[in-house]
């Protein structure tokens, strides 16, 4: 019998006007992976915030290694050895890689009050090199991408040697390399003994690694299965509490008018983006494919303003467009959801009702400038309606919502604005599987009202399922375009993957 880690029994936490968790329990052998799923909103972080100290709980009993203990504070979860990666992500954007990774326990230099950042950055080049890392110790994490920062909070974590290590979507942002990376420390940690909480939205992520899976539903625990005894339709039926219709039906309405509302041409920024020309119909989602960093977020960017360009000319609806900041664009009728939603997309100290109006404020100005309260207050009803966002009211902060439910938030806001061309990038990443058909209806709903769609995905199924037409990068460049019909996931790897020499022209 396999040595019990952790004991988690009958956790109750209420916050203002929500029961977070309702007698929840769980439970965390020694060598163990255990994924903890559920809809937005279930709890699942909330849980694990307790275990680690961020929450304290109200009701239940923790048992740590035999004894029951009490996590009062962060500080005494690390002593004790349980570790989390959180799902929001929270390094310093202004520190160094190595400084974040070491924060509260710099080694000090000679003097006083001066921090040795040579024995700093020594020792997170080990730690790098043991996770096989190649990333210079003392980068500024605002340079980072979403995926380095999430591995420097992965190393961050494993640099206090855990017993107990908990990860809250740590695969959200990451390549498939990065996650093959990730999943074999996971492995290494599992042999030392180090038990490990897995949260995730994948499903086939659940059935590569874990052992077991803890399902909850709305606060309470649901149950608790071994991987190999379940399917993932199992799966998912136990967390959504009912059948879902598979993910592999086409939706699309077929025959997109030919009149082009975007056409890019020789658009071109440092290495990131080389020579990309496409074009986007009239009713059309084009899907934009390739490995993380193949250049297609710096693509939206550019056309949206957020960068500079080097060369390149924008038409929109036959006319060439001069683009220099995202309000341009905005005034062309262009809309950008960006893929890190915290940076770019979230007033996470307001509520729900004003980051869903905030982008199209004019429209809910009165002529004498005052808000038309209850048409913002309609609006923002009718997406938490239609997105499911799980909120006690319109009026709540968005900081104090699931990581999933502030991702609603943000598709809510572009999909209000009414854009003519709208940039999605990542749509669904941290949306559960219930939500992921309802944001899919959602887009279909639009283009059937004649807008047209640039969807940035990593997910294959996603983007066949989704696009009428596909265009793949690699690089910086655009190496293939498939029609829906010619695409599958092998063709467009084979572009995905199809450096600058080997592009047939
Ligand atoms: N600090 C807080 N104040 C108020 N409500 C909160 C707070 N933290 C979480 N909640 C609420 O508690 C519930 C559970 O949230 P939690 O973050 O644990 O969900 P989750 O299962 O991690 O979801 P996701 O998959 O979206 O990350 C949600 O309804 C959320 O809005
Ligand atoms: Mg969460």
């Amino acid at each position: 019998m396999s040595q019990i880690l952790v004991s988690m029994d009958g956790i109750s936490k209420q916050f203002p006007g929500v029961l977070a968790l309702d007698q929840c329990r769980f439970e965390l052998q020694a060598g163990e992976v255990h994924a903890l799923v559920g809809e937005n909103g279930a709890g699942k972080s909330t849980m694990m915030k307790i275990l680690t100290g961020v929450y304290t709980k109200d009701e239940g009993r923790i048992v740590y290694k035999g004894k029951e203990v009490e996590i009062a504070n962060t500080k005494a979860a690390q002593s004790m050895g349980i570790g989390i990666i959180h799902q929001e992500l929270q390094l310093m954007p202004d520190l160094t890689v190595a400084q974040n990774i070491f924060i509260g326990r710099e080694p000090r230099a000679a003097l006083p009050l001066f921090l040795n950042d040579k024995e700093l950055n020594e020792r997170t080049k080990i730690l790098f090199r043991q996770m096989n890392l190649n990333l210079d110790p003392r980068t500024l994490v605002s340079e980072l991408t979403v995926a380095k920062q999430q591995m420097v909070e992965i190393a961050k974590a494993l640099s206090y040697k855990s017993g107990v290590l908990i990860m809250d979507e740590p695969t959200a942002a990451l390549t498939n390399a990065e996650i093959d990376e990730l999943f074999r420390m996971i492995g290494q940690l599992k042999e030392q003994g180090v038990g490990i909480v897995y949260i995730s939205h994948r499903m086939e992520e659940l059935k590569r690694i874990t052992d077991r899976i803890t399902v909850m539903r709305d606060g309470c625990y649901v149950d608790t299965v071994r991987t190999d005894a379940v399917s993932v339709d199992e799966i998912i039926a136990m967390m959504v509490g009912r059948q879902i219709y598979s993910v592999s039906k086409p939706s699309i309405s077929a025959g997109t008018k030919q009149a082009k509302v975007l056409e890019v041409r020789g658009l071109n920024r440092g290495s990131a983006v080389k020579d990309v020309s496409f074009h986007l119909n009239k009713g059309e989602i084009v899907g934009f494919a390739g490995l993380m960093g193949a250049g297609r977020t710096e693509v939206a960017r550019a056309i949206f303003g957020a960068d500079r360009i080097d060369s390149g000319e924008i038409i929109v609806n036959g006319r060439k467009a001069s683009i220099k900041a995202p309000k341009d664009a905005v005034r062309y009728g262009i809309g950008y959801l960006s893929e890190d939603r915290k940076r770019y997309g979230l007033l996470v100290d307001m509520d729900v009702k004003t980051n869903i109006s905030i982008a199209s404020y004019r429209s809910f100005r009165s002529s004498a400038g005052w808000m038309k309260q209850a048409g913002m207050e309609r609006n923002a009803e009718a997406y938490v309606e239609s997105l499911k966002i799980k909120t006690p009211s319109i009026d709540q902060r968005v900081k104090f919502l699931s990581g999933g439910n502030q991702q609603k938030v943000v598709i809510g806001k572009w999909l209000t604005r009414d854009c003519q061309i709208l940039m999605i990038d990542e749509p669904t990443r941290g949306i559960d599987v219930g939500a992921k058909s309802e944001i899919y209806k959602l887009l279909d709903e639009l283009v059937r009202q004649g807008k047209s769609i640039i969807m940035i995905s990593s997910e294959l199924p996603e983007i066949l399922r989704m696009s009428h037409r596909i265009v793949v990068m690699c690089e910086g460049r655009i190496t293939g375009e498939l029609s829906s019909e010619e695409a599958t996931q092998e063709s467009i790897m084979k572009y995905a993957t199809m450096r600058a020499g080997e592009i047939a022209k």
